[in-house]
């Protein structure tokens, strides 16, 4: 029996790196863990120590290192195969579970609808990335592309978050193509903080709590 890998995605803005600090407090305490098993909080990019060094060529906003769609594509790509061989299997092989801030699919939302790279090939490049290793459990926060914008507008933004509101618009349209056609759960993220942080909890227990017992 291996762990369980819960990953949370939205367009930045959305709440997920909140949602995960709640989160991961709660869990310990909820009983949905076994025995030894622990929690590990992660994110893409950067997750890995490589991928921390990763994460900041990624997001530079100097314009001389902004990298081709192409190259973005396989920087996040190199990141996550990284992030599953160093992090993410031998956690899930040790039966802890991990909470990923976004996962496979960031990349087939941002790359694939947002920039437009072909689907099928991001999708065979994360067949040998993903190495198998795929969620458990996948939550979409969900708000729109102004919210988002709105709610950032006092942060300086990375190179991605510097992308205009048309390329956030076609990324979230991806997600939610993508969250249609692979069930996830879906919560609003436009609500408050701690309706959210119930619905994940909620979500948890109808996913996992049956495990407990068996
Ligand atoms: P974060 O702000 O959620 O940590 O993510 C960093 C940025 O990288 C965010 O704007 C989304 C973007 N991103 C991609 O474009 N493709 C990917 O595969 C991943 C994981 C993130």
């Amino acid at each position: 029996m291996r762990g369980k890998f819960i990953v949370f995605e939205g367009i930045d803005g959305c709440g997920k790196t909140t949602q995960i600090e709640e989160i991961s407090k709660w869990i310990p305490t909820s009983g949905l863990l076994r025995g030894d098993s622990k929690l590990v909080k992660t994110r893409e990019p950067g997750g890995s120590s490589l991928g921390k060094k990763l994460r900041n060529l990624i997001l530079d906003n100097n314009k001389d290192n902004k990298p081709s769609s192409l190259a973005e594509l396989l920087l996040y790509s190199a990141d996550r195969a990284e992030h599953i061989s160093k992090i993410i299997s031998p956690a899930l092989d040790k039966q802890d579970w991990v909470l990923s801030d976004r996962f496979c699919d960031s990349t087939l939302a941002y790359q694939g609808y947002g920039r437009n790279i072909n689907i099928d090939i991001i999708k065979n490049i994360e067949s040998i990335v993903c190495q198998g290793e795929y969620p458990d459990l996948t939550i979409f926060l969900e708000i729109s592309a102004e919210e988002s914008f709105l709610r950032r507008k006092n942060f300086i933004p990375d190179r991605m978050e510097s992308e205009g509101i048309k390329f956030l618009e076609k990324v979230n349209e991806g997600f939610k193509l993508i969250a249609k056609e692979k069930n996830w759960t879906i919560i609003s993220a436009a609500q408050d903080s701690s309706t959210i942080s119930n619905e994940i909890k909620k979500t948890l227990y109808k996913n996992f709590s049956q495990e407990i017992n068996d």
